[in-house]
C-alpha cells in the first residue's frame, strides 16, 4: 500500500496531539504513536507509567488495544514520536506487537527514513510459527 505525504502528515500530527496525553511522571519521556489502518481509521496511544515502575505501558500498547477495541484489522502505517516530534524507534517489545498487528510490510518512520516492519524485525516470530511448530509434531 502506497502512503501519501498527506496520510503520513496526518500521522504525524495524530502522533504529536497523543503524545501530549502521555502520562509520564516519572520518565518525564512522553512518547505518541500513530498508527493508519487498512480501512483507513488512524489509532493512537500515548505511554501511561505507574509507580510500579516496571508495569508501564508503552504508546504503542495503548494503540493496540485502541485498534482491537475500534474493530480490530492490520496496521498499513505507523509513526512513533518523542516529546520533541522527532521520530522514535519502538522498543523490542513493541515491534513484536507492531508485528502481529501489521504485516511485514507495514511502513514505519525512522530516524533513518521510512522503513517496512520486516526490515526493523529481521526473522521475526509470529503466528505461523505456532502453526508450524504445532503440526510438525
Ligand atoms: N516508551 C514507549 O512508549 N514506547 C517505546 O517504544 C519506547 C519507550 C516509553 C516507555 C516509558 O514510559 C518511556 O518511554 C521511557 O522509556
Amino acid at each position: 500500500m502506497t502512503i501519501s505525504e498527506q496520510q503520513w502528515q496526518e500521522l504525524a500530527q495524530a502522533a504529536n496531539k497523543i503524545m501530549t496525553m502521555a502520562y509520564a511522571p516519572y520518565s518525564k519521556f512522553k512518547v505518541g504513536v500513530a498508527g493508519l489502518m487498512d480501512d483507513g481509521r488512524i489509532v493512537v496511544g500515548c505511554n501511561v507509567e505507574n509507580a510500579s515502575y516496571g508495569i508501564g505501558l508503552c504508546a504503542e500498547c495503548g494503540m493496540v488495544s485502541a485498534i482491537h477495541a475500534s474493530g480490530g484489522g492490520k496496521l498499513s502505517a505507523v509513526t512513533c514520536v518523542d516529546q520533541h516530534g522527532n521520530s522514535l524507534m519502538p522498543c523490542g517489545r513493541c515491534r513484536q506487537l507492531l508485528w502481529e498487528n501489521g504485516s511485514p510490510t507495514t511502513q514505519i518512520t525512522t530516524p533513518e527514513g521510512i522503513k517496512t516492519l520486516q526490515e526493523i524485525l529481521p526473522q521475526a516470530f509470529g503466528p505461523d510459527d505456532l502453526v508450524e511448530r504445532r503440526e510438525a509434531r
